[in-house]
């Protein structure tokens, strides 16, 4: 009877008691106590977040929702269904990364949510690590609501990040198709980003919304420096920022084709949108917090691929000495085969490529890419038969691929294969598997791809078919043990922690951009330290560094050249992180002289050859144990160091902006108890990267953990320095 009595009053309690949470209850705070996320629920059942640091405001209330088709806008009137505290950690080892190994404590709150119009239910599971926040949506499959299937149709996500006050933000405009665009500097109120929608460029410029993309970084009035991303977008569009009279609100990529943003299959999650907290801007560089929200690796052993540097049949297309296509250029070559004077040549011919791979092998690049060596590029451009332009598998008359290829590894340099997909994702798909079983054929175990052009059914590179589109690559060429680096891609968000062969990207104005016009139109001194705080921090990028015959002499008119100096070139190997780094100018180029100092009087340049390529590129490293934040501002500099994957042995890069900079480097990441030898390239004194861009000091000295270093950078300069291996005292 008793029993019976208590199951009742159970039973009574179950049905009419709703779970009740004080505010107290609705909040966590990150393993080190700096950072909590606090929930609350309105009395008109809005739910919102805040994120202070310290007790500093780092995002002020804002408001969680979605507008779902068939349900209408789902952003009041939510009642709190459970809740869920835990706490977790990642730890795991990236086989090649900015960071061999991570380590990050992490504390969760979720919260069960249910939308009581609709019946619309779903939690935000959110995850507050020492470096940051990330917090996701999670949909169940749909009982209660009006769903008539598990299918979901989202036309937008209402999720909001407020702000206090007008932060300094580094950003890009929100586009939903190319992420080639200029990077500005400027308050929130400042910020006008419909000025970029373009649609006369080859890929289009879409922005239509006043929104940014991410990342971006800000900092805010209190000091603190946040920076705006999401980690693991899989089948789902991309997130810009739109901004609101109070900070920013998540705009999806659209679709030509249809009113919801996404269609997903329940159970889905959204990616997590992150909020990553650091007290200095440049500390951002070595933030895992994206990394971390991404699920481990699911490729085992990828030892087949190695980092590296490699060099490139590509530089001298830009700069008009070599063609892509076959066909229109064979009129350039007299009857010997010899280049007639002042003509082109199709450069990704037999010779020509053994030549560059010469030039590899003595300068110890292990990979060289050769673009233009399949069938079709006469035609790419073509917006019709662009549609069929490639197979990827066919190479012109002129160049004996498994020639090269077999050259190439007698001299241990690896040929990267090119597939310029002329912006057909379709085609590709088709296609994809048989170019990756040739390489497999061939050994050779990394690609870059391309997608000039508009996508053909009107859809949009960051959408939700372009996100599906680039995710398959990965996955499809991995199982032929290709790893992938995509041109005009979607932006990076830590998927190489899952898929490792996604090994880098471009997604960002490149210094393709340099060879594109005269100085006033190409990439501004500005540009790569922005990249530093927006796209750098997605991850990867293929900027293609290196660059020495930066006035573009004997190839294009007096305004057309670089906005860098030397040393830049050179700090951009640090500060830049991808582990295949381009060494992208031609080889004549490195041995050309160049204005040297050296106050110590080291040897410089015995054999005619360049002493930055032989005492520095030469030995660059991609893979490091550490990564060290050192100095920066959002867009304005940055200075960071590297360790060595396995070595005692060290890089140092800056890169500055549009404003002089002084370096102050306090070499206190090195091991104690060893001297090391230091070769600093950094900026001369009369070095100007407009007037005498090569202009660089070249000095060697022995240096300890603790030592301060003072570098000065000019505008658009910077250094790379290598510290050599170190001798036990
Ligand atoms: C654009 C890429 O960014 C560039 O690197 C490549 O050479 C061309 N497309 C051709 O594929
Ligand atoms: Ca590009």
């Amino acid at each position: 009877m008793r029993h019976l009595l208590i199951l009742i009053l159970l039973a009574t309690l179950g049905s009419c008691g709703k779970k009740s949470f004080s505010e107290s209850d609705l909040q966590t705070t990150s393993p080190d106590g700096q950072l909590n996320v606090a929930f609350k629920r309105s009395e008109s059942g809005q739910i919102t977040y805040t994120l202070t640091k310290n007790g500093q405001t780092v995002i002020a209330n804002s408001a969680l929702g979605f507008t779902v088709e068939g349900l209408g806008k789902a952003t009041q009137d939510f009642e709190i269904e459970d809740l869920d505290l835990t706490k977790g950690s990642e730890v795991y080892d990236l086989p090649w990364g900015e960071v061999a190994h991570v380590d990050a404590a992490y504390s969760e709150i979720e919260l069960s949510l249910k939308h009581v119009p609709n019946k619309l239910t779903f939690s935000v599971q959110a995850r507050l690590f020492d470096d940051g926040l990330g917090f996701r949506y999670v949909f169940p499959k749909q009982n209660g609501s009006g769903l008539s299937s598990d299918t979901l149709r989202i036309l937008e996500e209402q999720t909001q990040f407020n702000l206090e006050g007008d932060p300094l933000v580094n950003w890009g405009p929100g586009d939903w198709n190319s992420y080639e665009n200029l990077l500005e500097l400027t308050r929130l109120s400042e910020i006008d980003a419909t000025k970029y929608d373009n649609p006369n460029e080859l890929i289009h410029r879409v922005v239509p919304n006043n929104a940014i993309m991410t990342p971006a970084s800000l900092k805010l009035e209190n000091g603190v420096h946040i920076s705006f991303h999401e980690a693991s977008l899989i089948d789902y569009p991309g997130m810009t920022l739109g901004v609101t009279s109070t900070g920013f609100e998540s705009v999806l990529v659209g679709s030509p084709n249809r009113d919801a943003k996404a269609v997903v299959t329940l159970p889905f999650n959204t990616p997590w949108r992150t909020i990553a907290v650091e007290d200095r801007a440049i500390d951002f560089v070595a933030n895992t917090l994206m990394l971390n929200l991404n699920a481990p690796n699911k490729l085992g052993d990828v030892s087949w691929f190695k980092p590296k540097t490699y060099a490139g049949v590509w530089w001298e297309m830009f700069l008009g000495k070599g063609t892509w296509d076959y066909a229109s250029n064979q009129s350039a070559v007299d009857s010997e085969g010899n280049v007639m004077k002042g003509q082109a040549r199709h450069a990704a011919n037999t010779a020509n490529v053994k030549a560059y791979i010469d030039f590899c092998a003595d300068n110890n690049i292990e990979g060289l890419l050769v673009e233009g060596w399949n069938t079709g590029w006469e035609i790419w451009l073509d917006s019709l038969k662009r549609l069929e332009a490639f197979d990827f598998v066919t190479p012109y008359p002129d160049y004996n691929l498994r020639e090269v290829v077999d050259y190439g590894k007698s001299k241990n340099v690896e040929i990267v294969m090119h597939h310029e997909t002329s912006g057909v994702p379709e085609r590709y798909e088709q296609q994809m598997d048989t170019a990756f079983a040739l390489m497999q054929e061939l050994g050779l175990h990394s690609v870059k791809s391309g997608y000039v052009g508009n996508f053909p059914n009107g859809e949009f590179h960051h959408g939700q078919y372009g996100v599906r589109h680039y995710r398959k690559v990965f996955e499809t060429a991995a199982k032929y043990q290709v790893a992938v680096n995509p041109h005009e891609p979607i932006k990076p968000t830590g998927e190489r922690r899952t898929l490792p062969n996604a090994i880098s990207a471009e997604g960002a104005r490149g210094m393709e951009y340099n060879a594109f016009g005269n100085y006033k139109q190409v990439n501004q001194p500005s540009h790569l330290p922005s990249i530093v705080y927006t796209r750098g921090l997605a991850g990867p990028f293929d900027y293609t560094p290196g660059i020495f015959n930066l006035e573009l002499d004997g190839w294009r008119g007096a305004d057309d050249e670089v906005l860098s100096t030397l040393a830049k070139q050179l700090g951009a190997y640090v500060v830049i992180y991808a582990p295949i780094q381009m060494v992208a100018d031609l080889p004549e180029h490195y041995r050309q002289e160049v204005k040297a100092s050296s106050p110590t009087g080291v040897n410089l340049d015995k054999e005619n050859y360049h002493v930055a390529m032989k005492r520095y590129i030469r030995e660059m490293a991609t893979d490091w144990d550490a990564t060290y934040p050192l100095a920066g501002e959002l867009g304005e500099y940055a200075v960071v160091a590297r360790k060595v994957k396995g070595e005692n042995r060290y890089f140092i890069g800056g890169i500055a902006g549009d404003k002089d900079q002084e370096a102050v480097v306090v070499l206190d990441f090195l091991e104690e108890g060893f001297s090391y030898e230091l070769s600093l390239f950094s900026d001369a004194e009369d070095a100007h990267f407009r007037t005498n861009k090569t202009a660089i000091t070249v000095k060697n000295s022995f240096v300890k953990k603790g030592d301060t270093l003072r570098v000065q950078m000019k505008q658009a300069g910077g250094f790379g320095g290598v510290i050599g291996m170190g001798v036990a005292e």
